[in-house]
């Protein structure tokens, strides 16, 4: 069974550890080090918040996602 997941952060979380060490966690879900930022939400720095593409596991995009409504991704990008 396939699952489609979404991700709609642009960039990092950062978490400071209780010994006081930086972490920076993905919100984007491409990054090669999941759960840790890889850097590469470079690749959705350049999504307009109207629009929600899709990637692929090398992070090229392949297409727009649809049957999401755009309301929901606007609410989703504020959380
Ligand atoms: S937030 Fe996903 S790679 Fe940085």
């Amino acid at each position: 069974m396939a699952r489609l997941v979404v991700h709609t952060g642009k960039r990092p979380y950062r978490h400071v550890t209780e010994k006081g060490d930086e972490v920076w966690i993905c919100m984007c879900g491409l990054s090669e080090t999941y759960p840790l930022c890889s850097g590469k939400h470079r690749v959705v720095a350049r999504e307009s918040d109207n629009e929600h593409l899709m990637y692929d596991q090398r992070g090229e995009p392949i297409g727009q996602a649809t049957g999401i409504q755009p309301e929901v991704l606007v609410k989703l990008r504020r959380v």
